[in-house]
């Protein structure tokens, strides 16, 4: 139906995101520099390599395949990295973005979905979290989410560029077809973490803080499987063509699980002993982060599908077995 430029789509939930928008009918261009992408993840369409840094280049391929709409996922994502070297992550997530809106309003394309974060609301003060609530975020990768939503604002107001900024939670699983799954490096994630123990790729798995205030002292999540985020921007896109006016919207499940509950299923499912350390609190991990997850029903028509807990951890354990086998 229609070319969808897809930055960061050699990732992970970039991938994901191309085959559903294949599925539903339109050509995803994938625009990534493979810093932390995977080219054997590209197989639903042409793949280009740039960085969304590089005015020019991105210019050049939107000429050449005219997509009616973006959806950015590029950029930097691991916290702790970012609060090492925030020039980085200003570089890729703030200055990137910020060439690529002047490359898109350039060109004459007006809608854009960006990836945004769970991370831009800080500490919350109230859980589950509306998207009204003040957005605080207490480390680099978060500020620099927060500052291109207001970009994109910006952008709004001065050129018309539509946008939804969507807040993902945690995403989490894998393509339930066994084509795609979760390949970050270096991995922060805690599913995959869990799931290397279990294989023996890693001792134990450590759980930070156990003493929160959540039932059973250890932080609680909400985890969105990647096949129903990927529903979600396609849905985004339609909302896009439809409604002119931005929509900031979470992405979750409105369903937190603790640490331990995440430990325990991975168990069950893997039939594994996996060890676990109970370990010191990180700074700066929130007690609870669950997403209200109302408006992108309302706005969006999209509900988390597949995203219990154990259809999670089963779609990426079959994913972190087969890459074992495979390696
Ligand atoms: N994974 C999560 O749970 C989660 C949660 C909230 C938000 N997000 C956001 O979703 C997006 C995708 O996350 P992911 O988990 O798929 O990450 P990922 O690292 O797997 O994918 C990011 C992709 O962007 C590419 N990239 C990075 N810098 C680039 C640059 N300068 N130019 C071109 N390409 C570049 C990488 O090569 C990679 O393919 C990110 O913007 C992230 O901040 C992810």
């Amino acid at each position: 139906m229609a070319n969808i430029l897809v930055t960061g789509g050699a990732g992970y939930i970039g991938s994901h995101t191309c085959k559903q928008l294949a599925a539903s009918g339109h050509t995803p261009i994938v625009y990534d520099n493979l810093s932390n992408g995977h080219r054997d993840a590209v197989r639903w369409g042409p793949f280009e390599a740039g960085d969304i840094t590089d005015g020019a280049r991105l210019r050049a391929v939107i000429q050449a395949h005219k997509p009616q709409a973006v959806i950015h996922f590029a950029g930097l994502i691991e916290v702790g990295i970012s609060v090492a070297d925030p020039a980085a992550f200003y570089h890729a997530n703030v200055y990137g973005s910020l060439t690529l809106l002047q490359a898109l309003v350039d060109e004459g394309v007006s809608s854009v979905v960006f990836s945004s974060t769970a991370a831009v609301y800080g500490q919350p003060e109230t859980v589950p979290i509306p998207e009204g609530a003040p957005s605080a975020p207490i480390n680099p990768y978060g500020e620099t989410k927060r500052a291109v939503e207001e970009m994109l604002g910006s952008f709004a107001a001065a050129h018309g560029l539509r946008y939804t900024a969507l807040r993902y939670f945690n995403a989490a699983g894998a393509d339930p077809e066994g084509d795609l799954g979760e390949r970050h490096d270096p991995e922060s994630h805690l599913i995959p973490l869990v799931l290397f123990a279990a294989l023996g790729q890693r001792p134990h798995i450590n759980i930070y803080g156990t003493d929160y205030p959540t039932p059973d002292g250890t932080a609680v999540r909400d985890y969105a499987h990647v096949s129903d985020l990927a529903l979600a921007h396609v849905a985004a896109l339609d909302y896009l063509q439809s409604a002119p006016e931005p929509l900031i919207a979470n992405l979750g499940t409105g369903t937190g699980y603790s640490v331990r509950q995440v430990v325990e299923t991975c168990r069950r499912i893997t039939g594994r002993d996996i060890p676990a350390q109970d370990a010191p609190r990180r700074d700066g991990d929130p007690p609870a982060l669950v997403a209200a997850v109302e408006r992108a029903h309302d706005r969006l028509g999209w509900r988390a599908q597949i995203s219990d807990l154990d259809t999670i951890v089963a779609t990426a354990w079959a994913w972190h077995l087969s890459q074992s086998k495979a390696g």
